[in-house]
């Protein structure tokens, strides 16, 4: 663990506030709380209601996708499904895929299942409870054995999501830029953080940087901790957690290509297991290419032209989605025909337009296809994080 030499001007700072902040937060914590299907809150603790580790496990790694509002629905759809750990490992992995769709990053799906294979073959059904032992676990890493190891297993981990990094750096005014300022923040996270009750601490953290210390504009007022904090006292603590200036997404560009039957069904196929949005389903639609500044606006349409299309048909020019990853934008062209017969030399299956839902289909893959039936699906969740 890197030793951090701290400015005069912190060591007073934390000798002072020794063990205050965790004070200060969990009385406020005690009032604010927000109330979460998968949390147990401080009254349901104070009843003897004991956190589930499943529930807790399955929460944050849903958290690392999306919004807490987004989460909430997918989260109660999951757990009525799939009420316990046995229950996710009985499932297949297509039908958990299928109950991740719109919330992207389909590595997290086959991980959550690889996961809950490992604990009910490995470990008796029960989670580890270190963090050690749940690092070993996949799609357990460092963030993730911290928050379930203090929020299910009231262990003293130090739990640093985005909030919390905003949070500590303003506390702290760390003027390291990020990433680097990682291991900084780890450090005073743990200093905080008490032996009593570290799960509703780390709770708290994030409720506070979700509802008070905001990216822009925190409501410094409002905070428990503002005594304590040196970027409020400085007077501008949205500067923290400094970031270097961000690079511009590159823009790829491709053709999807809508087929239709007789009868309003639509042609499908299975991408690739390996790669990005790996084993999801998709529409025929050509490889993705980045345009770099030299490309002329021939060179583009080509990457965008019906003669990618997968054979020859009565191709409809049908207007192009945008869809944003996290390392590139994607523009994609979309065309559409009418076909009785299966496509020659692709292996993919027709689905009723109506019975689209029930497909894996990531986001992307609903645009392009609202871009010819645009009732198709009546509701996209909003991504927090971009994928
Ligand atoms: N974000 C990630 N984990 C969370 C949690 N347990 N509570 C609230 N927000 C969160
Ligand atoms: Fe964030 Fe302001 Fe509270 Fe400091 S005082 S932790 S900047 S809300």
């Amino acid at each position: 663990m890197l030793k951090d030499p701290l400015s005069p001007l912190q060591s007073e700072l934390s000798a002072a506030s020794d063990a205050t902040e965790a004070i200060k937060l969990l009385a406020w914590y005690d009032r604010h709380h927000r109330v979460l299907p998968w949390r147990v809150t401080p009254p349901e603790h104070r009843k003897g209601i004991k956190p589930d580790p499943y529930r807790i496990w399955l929460s944050e790694i849903m958290l690392q996708q999306t919004t807490v509002e987004a989460v909430k629905a997918y989260f109660l759809k999951f757990t009525s499904k799939w009420p316990d750990i046995q229950a996710l490992a009985d499932a297949t992995e297509d039908d958990v895929l299928r109950g991740w769709a719109g919330l992207g990053y389909y590595s997290r799906a086959r991980n959550l299942k690889k996961c809950a294979d490992m604990i009910v073959s490995a470990h008796n059904g029960k989670f580890p409870a270190s963090v050690e032992g749940l690092k070993q676990l996949p799609g357990i890493g460092d963030y993730t054995s911290a928050a379930i190891a203090a929020i299910a297993f009231n262990i003293p981990a130090a739990v640093v999501d985005g909030n919390v990094e905003r949070v500590v750096s303003r506390l702290f005014a760390i003027k390291t830029m990020m990433p680097q300022a990682k291991a900084e923040i780890r450090t005073f996270t743990q200093q905080i953080t008490p032996q009593d009750r570290p799960g509703d601490f780390a709770q708290a953290m994030m409720d506070l940087g979700a509802t008070i210390c905001t990216p822009k504009k925190p409501a410094c007022l409002a905070c428990p901790l503002q005594d304590n904090c040196m970027a409020s006292t400085q007077g501008e603590p949205e500067i923290y957690p400094v970031k270097p200036p961000k690079k511009p997404r590159p823009i790829r560009y491709g053709a999807a290509f809508i087929i239709l039957s007789t009868q309003r069904q639509i042609y499908l196929r299975k991408r690739d297991d390996k790669g990005l949005l790996g084993g999801m389903s998709e529409v025929p639609n050509s490889d993705w290419v980045s345009a770099t500044e030299a490309q002329s606006p021939q060179e583009i349409a080509q990457l965008t032209s019906v003669e990618l299309a997968p054979f020859t048909s009565n191709w409809q020019a049908s207007g192009s989605i945008t869809h944003i990853f996290t390392h590139f934008e994607l523009r994609l062209s979309i065309y559409k025909t009418e076909a009785a017969d299966l496509p020659p030399s692709n292996n993919g299956w027709w689905v009723a337009a109506d019975a689209l839902s029930d497909e894996a289909l990531p986001t992307v893959m609903k645009k392009a296809i609202s871009a010819v039936l645009p009732d198709a699906f009546k509701q996209v969740a909003t991504k927090k994080a971009p994928v």
